[in-house]
């Protein structure tokens, strides 16, 4: 079942097992940000790195304190759990070995770069029953956290809109510098699906159900398969409509920044900064309000009790046996929305039901 409000608050281990051996496939950029997540959990080790890159998995053993592997077997079975954190289109086969293992598994955005892949691991974890997560980390984000709550808990009357602005330079290029990203057999295509499959997913969750998709890409680049620019409609099952726009430009001073603006009935909020805002409001009574920081943080525990680490909650679900959040389940509704748009972009922007 997709677990819609946020409940991912640090629990008692039950385990007698103290510590849990993570293992990576796959050391790049962001096995990175995990790691960094990880040192903050006193219940987990990274303890092996496999990438075919050799000099990346001893870089990224040097820094975590991991051994390097020989192969994807040695991490598999020599970890309690594997995080597949390769290009897209290794994740499928990487998940299925692990699932077949019986090993719980952490595997990043996208599942796959195609909805009938991502259906098929997500078809293939439920089988072996293992936990399973995945790396769309803005459900943990407190802004958008708390984002979600005023927009959707009802409050502040039916909703309206959304604009949603997602932009980032074409990740081809500077700290990213993954050719894999220009590669439609790896990545599966632009920056819909490799990028803004997060925003798909929130649009969702703060504004969703959506049942209809209307799309146009164009691809300035000219890197075949890979569109640069996605414009959408999304009309919700109330019959609001959301609008999102993602693009990838060459604007390398600019970090990835997304710009989100709702309107209720009764409230305007926006968001800039994935994380902790600022994140603003306005309603019929108040003049506009603004937070950011550690305020966004403590707003956004009050509403849900949830954390801000999602590699935290994976491991506490591995050990504590219960299931982990977002999930697998999760990301395949963001394929589905992701599928309706391409699908309506190859039909001039003709409206898709979800
Ligand atoms: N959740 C997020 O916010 C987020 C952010 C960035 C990237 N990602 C996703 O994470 C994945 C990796 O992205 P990245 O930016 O870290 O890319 P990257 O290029 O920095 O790293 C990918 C690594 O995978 C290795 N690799 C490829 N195939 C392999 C295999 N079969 N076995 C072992 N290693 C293999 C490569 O050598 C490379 O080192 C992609 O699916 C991407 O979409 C998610």
């Amino acid at each position: 079942m997709v677990r819609n409000d946020h409940a991912v608050g640090r629990r008692a281990c039950r385990c007698f097992r103290m510590s849990l051996k993570i293992g990576f496939v796959g050391c790049g950029l962001i096995a990175q940000s995990h790691a960094i997540r990880l040192r903050a959990v006193d219940t987990a080790d990274i303890v092996l790195a496999f990438d075919i890159d050799g000099d990346r998995a001893a870089s990224f053993a040097d820094k975590t304190g991991a051994r390097v592997a020989t192969s994807v077997e040695q991490v598999i079975e020599e970890s309690d759990a594997v995080y597949v954190t390769t290009w897209t289109s290794e994740h499928p086969h990487l998940v299925s070995a692990v699932a077949a293992a019986g090993k719980p598994i952490f595997c990043e955005k996208p599942l796959g770069v195609d909805l009938s892949t991502a259906r098929t691991m997500f078809d293939e974890v439920q089988a072996a029953g293992v936990v399973n997560q995945v790396g769309l980390v803005l459900r943990h984000s407190p802004a958008f956290r708390w984002m979600h709550h005023q927009m959707s808990s009802g409050v502040h009357g039916p909703r309206m809109s959304l604009v949603f602005r997602d932009d980032q330079y074409i990740p081809v290029q500077g700290m990213y510098g993954s050719t894999w990203r220009g590669d439609l057999e790896k990545a599966g295509a632009g920056t819909l699906l490799e990028h803004s499959i997060h925003d798909l997913d929130l649009i969702d969750w703060i504004f969703g159900p959506i049942v209809r998709v209307s799309c146009v890409t164009s691809n300035t680049h000219g890197i075949e398969g890979i569109e640069d620019q996605a414009s959408l409609l999304l009309t919700a099952s109330h019959g609001g409509q959301a609008i999102l726009s993602s693009t990838w430009h060459d604007v390398i001073t600019r970090p990835s920044l997304r710009l989100v603006e709702g309107f209720c009935q009764g409230t305007y909020v926006g968001l800039e900064g994935d994380w902790v805002g600022p994140i603003r409001q306005s309603t019929a009574e108040q003049k506009q309000v603004e937070w950011q920081g550690q305020e966004v943080v403590e707003m956004a525990n009050e509403i849900d009790g949830g954390g801000v680490n999602p590699d935290a909650d994976f491991v506490d679900a591995v050990l504590n046996e219960r299931p982990a959040f977002p999930d697998f389940g999760v990301a395949v509704r963001a394929h589905a929305l992701a599928d309706a748009a391409y699908r309506s972009a190859a039909e001039n922007g003709a409206p898709i039901e979800v």
